[in-house]
């Protein structure tokens, strides 16, 4: 009998075989009837009652998958793994109007990932479910509920509980309320995304005392009060820390500067007031420091920008800054984008930052900044209308060295310049010649060079251009010194400049040159080259 069975069987089982292939519904993934109704209970809460999941998708992990749900199996029987409602792609299901979270949501307890997106707008007001999420601990790696506006109330402190998630992304919802401490407990947390929420309070001391793994937090666009916690440093593998446009105040504490992977701070339109030098120090990596709108004040000339050699954007505009530029800014090679805009910095503009070979954005509007502006007219040319320096009254630019169609904005033109004087000229004219020059030094001798950047730059490390077109003889500059304003390089620079000087009689081009009447004074004259640090003095 037996034996007659399975040669039955054994003749049966191509007509089996091809049964099965032509008939899908024999071969339904195996799933449990509880995980099947409770995924369409809860598709069917998003988007609305009409739609009946076990006429649509008889077969949600197999062959009739659902646009957003990703199944996977564990022990011969298939589980629901991802849900992600919204619309992302073209065949993605939307939510109705009438939309809900249904709390059948903790029974899929595979779940790794769950994202809303723009599901609940703000006609239909709901709140995220403040308990059972236990139940999805086990396994859930990424809550993501973006752009929800309807999404009300706070933040469910039984979040807490979801020890192993590694992205929360609250955005762009309506959230309230404080932030619940218990997020600290998520210790695998690398992603912690709660902006553009109406979230209020401080951010607890402990947030951040245990989230090592901590990559990216963006706070950014609620209502936070308080200052910043330095337990946040404790998250030292932060690489993206965005606290912008809330309410933050004092002053940023010194361990920040622990977080030596951040490529990105900002801080931009809260209430800070300053940080100590040390708190940037350490961010070696930072690529985008923007703390712009805040009450900051102070100068930032001390700060040791060197140290942040991979900065591309420096945003520092609207912070009450005074003192001077930081020259140590022109040794940021990367630099992209540099705004210092209304603030009150005062002293000159150098023309180092001409030669930064990335820039293409600077802003050094509403401030106090004075002298000539150096910039080369293929400057002003390449920046367009990413160069304002308007709104700094004593500013002037040079006409001779700037064609009508390239000169900057809103700044006048420096007055020994609308009459370029000749050697013999400023001999008539004498000393009212001098115009804007520093009244302290009362320069005898002005040179105004008009020069292109290359080779000799690096000479005299990065200060003085290569080539200068001359157009008179320099007659009479026998023992040169040079000084530069802060009294820095005096002694090794010198003979370089003497041979530049040299050089410059021998090219010959546009030299302005102006000797006052006074020609006996034989005492220290001073030689002063365009470029602000550097006064010659002639004897
Ligand atoms: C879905 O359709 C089936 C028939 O295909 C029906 O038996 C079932 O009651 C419907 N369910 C809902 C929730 O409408
Ligand atoms: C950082 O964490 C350690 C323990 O992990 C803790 O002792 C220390 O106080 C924390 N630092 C801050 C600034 O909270
Ligand atoms: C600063 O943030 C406030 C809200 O806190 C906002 O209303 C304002 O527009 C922001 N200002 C800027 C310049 O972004
Ligand atoms: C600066 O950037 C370069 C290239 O992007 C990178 O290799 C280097 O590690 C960065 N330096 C620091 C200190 O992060
Ligand atoms: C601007 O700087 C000049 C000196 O260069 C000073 O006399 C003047 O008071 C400053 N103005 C403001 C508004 O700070």
């Amino acid at each position: 009998m037996r034996k007659s069975d399975s040669r039955l069987a054994f003749l049966l089982l191509p007509l089996l075989i091809f049964h099965s292939l032509s008939e899908p519904e024999s071969a339904i993934a195996p799933m449990e009837k509880t995980e099947r109704d409770a995924l369409y209970r809860v598709i069917q809460g998003f988007v609305g009652r009409s739609w009946n999941g076990s006429d649509l998708y008889p077969d949600p992990c197999g062959w009739t998958q659902i646009q957003g749900v990703s199944c996977d199996l564990f022990d011969g029987l298939w589980y629901v793994t991802a849900i992600s409602i919204g619309p992302i792609l073209d065949n993605s299901l939307e939510c109705a109007e009438e939309a809900e979270f249904s709390p059948l949501v903790f029974q899929l307890e595979h779940l790794k990932s769950l994202s809303i997106f723009s599901c609940f707008s703000s006609r239909r007001q709901t709140i995220i479910p403040t308990s059972n999420w236990e139940n999805l601990a086990e396994n859930l790696e990424t809550l993501e509920l973006r752009s929800n506006r309807g999404y009300v109330g706070e933040i469910p402190a039984d979040l807490g509980q979801l020890r192993n998630l590694q992205s929360l992304v609250l955005v762009q919802n309506s959230l309230v309320g404080k932030l619940p401490m218990e997020l600290g407990n998520l210790i695998h947390l690398k992603r912690l995304m709660l902006s553009g929420n109406q979230l209020s309070g401080t951010i607890p001391a402990s947030l951040c005392n245990n989230l090592a793994e901590l990559l990216i937090l963006d706070l950014s666009r609620n209502s936070l009060t308080g200052s910043l916690p330095s337990s946040l440093c404790n998250a030292t593998s932060l690489l993206k820390l965005d606290l912008s446009n809330n309410q933050l105040h004092g002053s940023l504490p010194p361990e920040l500067g622990n977080l030596r992977h951040l490529t990105l701070l900002d801080l931009r339109n809260n209430s800070l007031s300053g940080a100590s030098s040390k708190s940037l120090l350490g961010m070696e990596s930072i690529q985008d420091l923007l703390l712009s709108h805040n009450p900051w004040g102070g100068s930032i000339v001390e700060f040791d920008w060197e140290n942040l050699r991979n900065l591309t954007t420096l945003d520092l505009s609207h912070m009450g800054l005074t003192g001077t530029i930081p020259e140590a800014i022109a040794s940021l090679k990367r630099l992209r984008y540099l705004a210092l805009d209304n603030n009150h910095l005062s002293g000159s503009v150098f023309s180092e930052l001409a030669a930064l070979p990335s820039l293409n954005a600077l802003y050094l509007n509403g401030n106090n900044l004075t002298g000539e502006l150096g910039f080369p007219e293929r400057f002003y040319r390449r920046m367009g209308k990413k160069f304002a320096s308007w709104d700094n009254p004593n500013l002037c630019y040079n006409a001779v060295a700037v064609a009508t169609g390239n000169v900057p904005y809103g700044v006048a033109q420096c007055k020994q310049d609308r009459e370029p004087s000749t050697f013999d000229d400023s001999i008539s004219n004498g000393r009212g010649d001098n115009g804007n020059l520093d009244k302290n030094s009362a320069p005898l001798i002005l040179l105004s060079v008009q020069a292109s950047e290359t080779g000799i730059q690096s000479h005299i490390r990065n200060r003085l251009p290569l080539t200068y077109t001359v157009d008179q003889k320099i007659r009479s500059i026998m023992n040169l010194r040079i000084r530069t304003v802060d009294g820095r390089f005096a002694t090794a620079l010198w003979p370089v400049v003497l041979w530049t000087i040299y050089l410059i009689a021998f090219l010959r081009g546009v030299l302005t040159l102006s000797i006052p009447q006074e020609r006996s004074v034989t005492v220290e004259q001073s030689l002063r080259l365009r470029y602000p640090s550097f006064r010659l003095c002639v004897s």
